[in-house]
This record gives C-alpha cells, sequence and structure tokens, in this order.
C-alpha cells in the first residue's frame, strides 16, 4: 500500500507510538505526523524519526491546550493541506496512575483533569482537524464499490472497554470509565456531524485489548500473560480494522478482535 497523510496524537510512547512505526514500515510514500507533549523526552520516537527523516514528523501538542491544537492544525495544513487518518491515541488511567477504587477516593480535580486529557483533548482535535479530514483522500480503509458512499478520512478515538456503560459489571475507576463513556458519545457526535455532507469522515472508538504500556503496568499482574498483548501485537489488529472501515461502520465502537462492543 502507498500514500496518505496520518496523523497520530499522543506518540511519545505505547500504543501511540506503535501506530506510528506501523504506519511508517507499512506504507510507501506515506505522510506520518506524529505529535507529543514533550518531543525531547521522546527518545524512542526521536531515534524512530532519525531512521525515517523523510516519512516522519514530529510535533509538539499539549492536547489538554486549545491554542496548542488549533497551531498545529494550521501547521499541519500548510505543509500537507489535507488529512487522512487521525489517531487520538494520549490519555491518563488518573493522576495518580492507579483508578478510583471506591467513592473515598474521587476528587473533583483528579476528575477534571482526567476528563480534559482524555475527552476534550480528542474533541477539539476533531473541531480543529475536521476541515482537513473532510478534504481527505480516501487512503485508508475500504474502497466503496458506490462512489457516492466513499469516505474522505478516517478519524479513530482510542477508548477502552471499560468505558462501556452496558459492559460495566464492577464499577471502580471512576474517573477513567466516565472519561472513555463520554468520549464514545464524542464518537457518535461526530459520527452524525461528519457523516451528513457530501465529503464525509468515518469516526469510531476503538479498544486495543490489555496492552502492556505504562498506562496499564499497575494491573499488570492481575492479566494472564498470554491476555496482555505487545503493543505490535495490539496494533496489528487495530490497524486490520481500520484498513476495513466503510461508512456503514461509522459511529461504532470495536474491540482489537473487530467485534462491536456495546456503548
Ligand atoms: N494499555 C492498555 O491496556 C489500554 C487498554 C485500553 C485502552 N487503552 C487506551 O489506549 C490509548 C493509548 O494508551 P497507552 O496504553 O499507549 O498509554 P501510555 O503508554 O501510558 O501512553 C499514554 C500517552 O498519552 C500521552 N499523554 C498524556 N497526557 C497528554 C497530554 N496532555 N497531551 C499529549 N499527550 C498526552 C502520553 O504522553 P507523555 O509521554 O508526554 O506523558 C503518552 O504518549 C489510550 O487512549 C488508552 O486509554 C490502553
Amino acid at each position: 500500500m502507498s500514500g496518505g497523510t496520518a496523523l497520530v496524537q499522543g506518540a511519545s510512547r505505547g500504543i501511540g507510538l506503535q501506530f506510528c512505526r506501523y504506519l511508517v514500515l507499512s506504507r510507501y510514500e506515506i505522510n506520518v505526523i506524529a505529535t507529543c507533549r514533550n518531543p525531547e523526552a521522546a527518545t524512542e520516537l526521536q531515534e524512530f524519526q532519525r531512521e525515517y527523516p523523510k516519512a516522519l514528523r514530529i510535533m509538539k501538542m499539549d492536547v489538554t491546550r486549545g491554542p496548542d491544537i488549533q497551531h498545529t492544525a494550521e501547521k499541519v495544513k500548510e505543509e500537507f493541506g489535507s488529512l487522512d487518518l487521525l489517531i487520538n491515541s494520549s490519555a491518563m488511567l488518573h493522576p495518580s496512575g492507579k483508578g478510583e477504587t471506591s467513592l473515598r477516593e474521587v476528587t473533583a480535580e483528579d476528575l477534571s483533569l482526567t476528563i480534559a486529557t482524555n475527552t476534550i483533548g480528542p474533541l477539539m482535535m476533531a473541531k480543529y482537524f475536521a476541515p482537513l479530514l473532510l478534504r481527505g483522500t480516501g487512503a485508508f480503509g475500504a474502497e466503496a464499490s458506490d462512489k457516492s458512499r466513499q469516505h474522505r478520512a478516517i478519524l479513530v478515538n482510542m477508548s477502552a472497554k471499560v468505558g462501556s456503560i452496558e459492559d460495566n459489571a464492577l464499577g471502580g475507576w471512576y474517573s477513567y470509565r466516565l472519561s472513555k463513556a463520554a468520549l464514545n458519545m464524542v464518537t457518535k457526535n461526530l459520527s452524525i456531524e461528519l457523516g451528513r455532507g457530501k465529503n464525509k469522515v468515518i469516526c469510531v472508538s476503538l479498544h486495543p485489548g490489555s496492552v502492556d504500556t505504562n498506562l496499564s503496568r499497575p494491573y499488570h499482574k492481575n492479566i494472564q500473560r498470554e491476555k496482555l498483548f505487545t503493543t505490535e501485537q495490539s496494533v496489528f489488529c487495530l490497524m486490520n480494522i481500520i484498513e476495513t472501515l466503510n461508512l456503514d461502520k461509522t459511529g461504532k465502537f470495536f474491540s482489537w478482535n473487530g467485534s462491536e462492543l456495546p456503548w
């Protein structure tokens, strides 16, 4: 496969970093824009960029800062003109690194910080990047046999199964669960607004499985080894989903294995 312009938001490490690697290594002549809030500290991303300087561009952006997002969107517009794939990957479990186990641990401040990163950030990304996505070339996803059903671009919000209200049997993790449930509403709303006009953008929420990254590290001991994916395994599965998306699948929530999750 070849061509296309993709932006991975939250690319310093973990799943976001692996998306950048996969995209650069799997396509000829791709442009990948990797955004992160502190590029100097993102040493693995920097090393990879040095290996593939033509395909990978790093931009500094904090997803909790609206002006940063707006400025980055302007730069991407100037340099690339349009965008074919946007992946919102950044998130935090909780400012402490561990989810709340009971109401006693809930604070308004922690909740606000978590929602700012996990929910408001991706929504602001959509706001400023939608014009670029609506001008996309349809380089990612499945090609539609009926040209009037062909999408221009794909927007992916990295969500989590624990954000599913229907699937919630355990409780706890108030900030994270709530931020991802609200992010899923963002996805659904975006799919409606960006699916209305002549040019359409597919919008989905994806669950990557339990993945061996910093975010889930405090809980790895509770997960069976074979159920804890490497970032390579997870991103391979997620890209298979992305590459088969069409407009019939917009506004949905998919797990790593392609199954649809309940909201
Ligand atoms: N790992 C899992 O088991 C799992 C399960 C379900 C869902 N997910 C979801 O998958 C996505 C990726 O998570 P991960 O496992 O790769 O986590 P991770 O390794 O902890 O990476 C989190 C990323 O978010 C970035 N970030 C945090 N706050 C930010 C901000 N204000 N501005 C910009 N970037 C910010 C971090 O950047 P810094 O390096 O600057 O901190 C880092 O790049 C998340 O949406 C997560 O909720 C993960």
